[in-house]
């Protein structure tokens, strides 16, 4: 018997990351933060300068990838060949790249079995695109939460305002609407909602009341 998985599925966004941290850490249960590796095959790709429409060469590196997850100073942190670059897979440049290299069969395909490994007892929160669909089919707990372009370009913005990045708003909305596009119109393994994920719209409704929604399902599933 496999430890329970709960996936969290959803455009870039969304709030999926931030709701699948808290869930994690209410139930004890381990995080994968998909996106992530996806990211970190991009940001190595990037400094090979290899050509981001090549999939033997990326799916190479994505076989090849020295990376940790660790918790440093109670934040988590990404290492690729051990140097932390959690703050470097945040840009916008590997986000979009990122998202080219996952449209990569070859690429999906070597960073599946390093997905599943994460499920380990009590259990795992996976968040991405395919968690649902394809990396977990059988997670008794499904959800795909979305929320407006413009809504997603907003929290995107006030992020980066926190920061003390300055972008323009416009930008991060075109910059999402071409993410979107190309992880909802890609062959292998597209953003599209499992056929028995729970679909949540976060438009205009807080962490909180998300997260209590997401708890509640929790509870009737598992
Ligand atoms: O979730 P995040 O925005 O960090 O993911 C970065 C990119 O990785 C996405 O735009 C998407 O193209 C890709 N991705 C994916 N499948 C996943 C997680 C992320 O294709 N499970």
């Amino acid at each position: 018997n496999q430890p329970p998985v709960i996936t969290i599925d959803g455009p870039s966004g969304s709030g999926k990351g931030t709701i699948a941290k808290l869930l994690a850490e209410k139930l004890g249960y381990a995080l994968l933060d998909s996106g992530a590796l996806y990211r970190l095959t991009a940001l190595a790709a990037l400094e090979r300068e290899a050509d981001l429409t090549d999939d033997a060469t990326l799916t190479e590196i994505a076989d090849g990838l020295d990376i940790r997850f660790e918790v440093c100073d109670g934040k988590a942190a990404a290492l690729l060949e051990s140097r932390d670059v959690t703050d470097d897979i945040r840009r916008e440049r590997v986000s979009m790249a990122a998202s080219k290299v996952a449209a990569m069969p070859g690429v999906r395909a070597a960073l599946l079995q390093r997905q599943r490994d994460f499920r380990q007892p009590p259990g795992l929160v996976a968040d991405g695109r395919d968690m649902g669909t394809t990396v977990f089919p059988d997670a008794p707990v499904k959800i795909f939460l979305t929320a407006s372009a413009e809504e997603r370009a907003r929290r995107r913005f006030a992020q980066l305002r926190e920061k003390g990045v300055s972008v323009s708003l416009r930008d991060l909305l075109e910059d999402i609407r071409a993410r979107d596009a190309r992880d909802t119109n890609r062959a292998a393994s597209p953003l599209a909602p499992a056929e028995d994920a729970v679909e949540l719209d976060s438009t205009g409704i807080d962490i909180e009341g998300v997260l209590q929604r997401v708890l509640q399902l929790v509870r009737e599933r598992t």
